[in-house]
């Protein structure tokens, strides 16, 4: 359900929903940050049902955590960079872990942008950005570039990370959105 609607300038109607990930963003340690809610449209997408029962089955979980609903995260975020020479970042803008046991990354699309490699690395660099880890260090490193072009972390072995994004030469703007997807068995969450 969500916890606040707003009317929006447009007439439209807006609901936010409470998204927290205790100290696992540093950015908004321990803070309640205010998400726009999905609309019916995308809740109702089968595309999006899809998804989550793929990316479910990619899951392991012991007995214990089997007698619990599971929290299923629905998460679209876009980076957009509205001049040549600007830029998006992800926040946290560092390699981090994100307190879920499991997320997946869809690629929706990308426009006219350059960047956006993710980074996996093992999870005690989380805290620190790429270029201070040690090669040994990094797992993996890879851009999505086709829609739906996707990657998965079991969140305590690895820590991950999403470059900013900038305008590729001779466009004047640049997007690039991503579905997140996360799974957390309800008795985990306080
Ligand atoms: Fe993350």
């Amino acid at each position: 359900m969500p916890d606040v609607v707003a009317n929006m300038p447009d007439g439209t109607t807006v609901s936010f929903n409470d998204y927290r990930q205790g100290r696992h963003n540093p950015e908004f340690s321990g803070l309640v940050r205010q998400m726009p809610g999905l609309t019916e449209g995308i809740r109702s997408n089968s595309l999006l049902a899809e998804l989550i029962k793929f990316d479910f089955a990619q899951t392991a979980w012991n007995e214990a955590e089997l007698c619990w609903p599971v929290h299923v995260g629905v998460h679209l975020l876009k980076l957009s960079v509205d001049r040549p020479g600007g830029r998006a970042v992800a926040s946290p803008d560092m390699l981090h872990q994100d307190g879920e046991p499991y997320t997946f990354a869809h690629l929706i699309y990308r426009r006219d942008a350059e960047g956006g490699e993710n980074v996996i690395a093992t999870p005690e660099y989380a805290g620190n950005l790429p270029e201070a880890v040690a090669d040994e260090g990094i797992l993996d490193r890879f851009v999505l570039h086709q829609p739906l072009a996707s990657y998965g972390v079991k969140d305590d072995l690895v820590s991950h990370y999403v470059a900013p994004v900038t305008v590729a030469d001779g466009a004047e703007t640049a997007e690039r959105a991503v579905l997140l997807i996360d799974f957390t068995p309800m008795a985990q969450r306080a």
